[in-house]
C-alpha cells in the first residue's frame, strides 16, 4: 500500500504545481501544495466549487501549527494532542502562511493532521500544508476508495493515490475555535463525546455559520436517486408503500431488515462506526442500480451516528439547481 516510488511522484507533482488525489482515513482528497496559488485555483476548478468556500490544510504533524495558525487557545493543543493524526479539524486564526486562495479571504484557517499512512508519507516528504477537499465533484458524494475518485474526477488529476477504502468513511468532525467557546461546524469521523471528554464540557453544534461551509449546503451528498429517510422499524412498510406506487425501491439498511423478496438491499450496519464507514460506497453502489427511490435507516444518534444521519439528511435533501 505505502509506495515510496509513488510518494517520491506525488511529492514531485506537488512540488511543481500538480493536483493529485490522496487518500485519507475519512475520505479522498483532492490535493495541491497549499502556498501554490495556481496548484490551489485548479482544485476549485476540477471540483467544480466556488472559489469563495475555503479548503482544510492538511499537515505533517501538529508541530506545524504555529506556522498556520495564531492566537492558538490551549483548547486546541488539547484536542491536536489527543486525535491527531486523525479525523478532526480545527479551524483558527491563521498565519499569512494561509494564503487567500486556500481561506477564501477569511481571517481564520481550516488545519488537520490525517491519520493515513499514505497521506502521512506525503506530507511529511514534502515538509509543507497541502490544500485538501474531497476528492468529488461539488455537491456529490465524497470518494472512499480510490476507484471512487476515477469514476468521479478521471484524468483530470494528475496522479490518483490508492491507499485501500477509507477507515472512517465520513469527513472529519470541524471545530471552530477562533472565536471563544469552541463549537462543532460540521459533526465527522470524530465524536463530540470524545471531543467533549477531552475538553471537559460540552461542545454545541453551529452549522449555520458566517462562514462558507459547503458540506453544510442542505442539498449536499446528493445521490441521484431520491432518498427516504426511516428508522429501521419503519423501513419493511415504507418500502411496501412506495413498491405499491411502482418505484423501484433499494435499501439501505442492516442485515436483520425483514424487507420483500424482490427489493434490493444495500448493507449498511446499524453500528454507527460502521455505518459510516460504508455509506458513501453504498449510497453509490446503489445509485448506480437506477433506483427510483433509496430507502435509508437512521443509525442511533449518538456517536458517528450524528454524522451519519447528518449526511443522509442531506443526500434526502430537495435538490437546490445551483448547486
Ligand atoms: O475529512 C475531511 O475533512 C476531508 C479530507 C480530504 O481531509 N476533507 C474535506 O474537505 O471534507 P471539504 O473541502 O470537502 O470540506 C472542508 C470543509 C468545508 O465545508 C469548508 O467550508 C470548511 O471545511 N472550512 C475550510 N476552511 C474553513 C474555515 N476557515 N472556517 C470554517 N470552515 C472552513
Ligand atoms: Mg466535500
Amino acid at each position: 500500500m505505502l509506495n515510496p516510488e509513488l510518494v517520491e511522484r506525488a511529492v514531485e507533482l506537488l512540488r511543481h504545481g500538480g493536483v493529485i488525489a490522496l487518500p485519507t482515513e475519512t475520505v479522498y482528497g483532492l490535493a495541491a501544495n497549499a502556498e501554490d496559488e495556481l496548484a490551489v485555483r485548479r482544485v476549485f476548478a476540477i471540483k467544480g466549487r466556488p472559489a469563495t468556500h475555503p479548503l482544510i490544510v492538511h499537515l505533517p504533524g501538529a508541530e506545524h501549527l504555529s506556522s498556520w495558525a495564531r492566537d492558538i487557545p490551549d483548547a486546541a493543543h488539547r484536542l491536536a494532542d489527543a486525535f491527531w493524526p486523525g479525523p478532526l479539524t480545527l479551524v483558527l486564526p491563521r498565519t499569512p502562511r494561509a494564503t487567500d486562495a486556500v481561506t477564501g479571504g477569511q481571517d481564520t484557517v481550516a488545519l488537520r493532521v490525517p491519520g493515513h499512512p499514505v497521506a502521512l508519507a506525503v506530507l511529511k516528504a514534502l515538509g509543507g500544508g497541502v490544500a485538501a477537499p474531497s476528492a468529488n465533484r461539488f455537491g456529490r458524494v465524497s470518494p472512499t476508495t480510490a476507484e471512487h475518485v476515477r469514476a468521479d474526477l478521471g484524468d483530470d488529476v494528475d496522479l490518483v493515490l490508492d491507499g485501500g477504502p477509507s477507515t472512517v468513511g465520513v469527513e472529519s468532525t470541524i471545530v471552530d475555535l477562533s472565536a471563544g467557546a469552541p463549537a462543532i461546524l460540521r459533526p465527522g469521523g470524530l465524536s463530540s463525546e470524545d471531543i467533549e471528554r477531552v475538553l471537559g464540557h460540552p461542545v454545541p453544534v453551529r452549522l449555520a455559520s458566517k462562514v462558507r461551509v459547503s458540506g453544510s449546503l442542505a442539498s449536499h451528498y446528493a445521490p441521484r436517486a431520491g432518498v427516504v429517510l426511516t428508522e429501521p422499524r419503519e423501513a419493511a412498510a415504507r418500502v411496501r408503500s412506495l413498491r405499491d406506487q411502482g418505484l423501484r425501491v433499494g435499501v439501505l439498511g442492516p442485515e436483520s431488515l425483514e424487507l420483500p423478496p424482490d427489493v434490493a438491499r444495500f448493507d449498511v450496519p446499524e453500528d454507527p462506526a460502521g455505518a459510516a464507514r460504508v455509506l458513501y460506497a453504498r449510497l453509490r453502489e446503489a445509485d448506480e442500480r437506477g433506483h427510483d427511490v433509496l430507502v435509508a435507516c437512521l443509525p442511533a444518534a449518538s456517536g458517528l451516528g450524528i454524522a451519519v444521519r447528518d449526511r443522509l439528511s442531506r443526500a434526502a435533501a430537495p435538490r437546490d439547481p445551483h448547486s
